[in-house]
């Protein structure tokens, strides 16, 4: 399973990568509004820090517009994601788009039937959002199930992003399903390590150690 990291803060992203857990980032408006910054030199900068798919959403919801501002954020670096929204205009820009050999995330994904309309668009992934169907009391969880028996009836090449995760164990239970990718805020990728087990242990080695007298060297 890749990890991305859901979020436009770069100084989160920079530590992540740098701890070698990042395979790529997504960004929305309401995370680029979150960063305080232009989605251009935020988007730059972090396409700077990982060498992984970095998603930049458009913001236009006609295809004519959506196509105009693929381009601008195309532009932006190589490793550019662009993501599209999953209405007939996304879909039809996630064709072209991808037809042109751009990466293309679809988003806004609630149902099992507009994740396979994406695919048959020629998504690169589709995003599923967990947290947000379970906010509405349906298990999200059962749609990544659904998501992942249909590409595997048809072969389908697109990848499942998991979005929307909020907790560690949404990961978990995405990962046995076999979502592609998670992606999920920073806190909940840093919460992955944490056993109060492994503290404990630690602690308990640590401390017979210094009882030892040695070093290593
Ligand atoms: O990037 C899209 C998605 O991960 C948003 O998550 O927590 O706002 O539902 P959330």
């Amino acid at each position: 399973m890749k990890f991305f990291v859901d979020t436009a803060d770069v100084k989160e992203i920079r530590e992540l990568n740098e701890l070698g857990l990042v395979d790529g980032v997504t960004t929305n408006p309401s995370l680029i509004l979150k960063s305080g910054g232009s989605i251009t030199e935020v988007t730059k900068e972090i396409c700077g820090i990982v060498d992984g798919p970095v998603s930049a959403e458009v913001v236009a919801t006609d295809y004519a517009q959506m196509m105009k501002e693929a381009d601008v954020l195309s532009k932006i670096a190589d490793n550019i994601c662009i993501k599209v929204p999953l209405t007939l205009d996304g879909l039809k820009a996630c064709k072209a788009l991808t037809s042109d050999g751009r990466a293309v995330n679809v988003t806004l994904c609630f149902s099992a039937n507009q994740a396979l309309l994406a695919a048959k668009a020629g998504a690169t992934f589709i995003s599923p959002f967990i947290g947000r169907v379970d906010d509405i009391g349906i298990d999200g969880m059962e749609l990544i199930g659904e998501i992942r028996t249909i590409y595997d009836n048809y072969d389908f090449k697109t990848e499942i992003l998991a979005a929307s995760i909020r907790t560690v164990n949404h990961v978990k239970q995405a990962a046995m399903i076999g979502a592609d990718v998670g992606t999920m805020p920073p806190a909940t990728l840093r919460a992955l390590v944490k056993h109060p087990l492994t503290d404990k242990g630690l602690e308990s080695f640590l401390a017979d150690w210094a009882k030892t007298g040695q070093t290593i060297a």
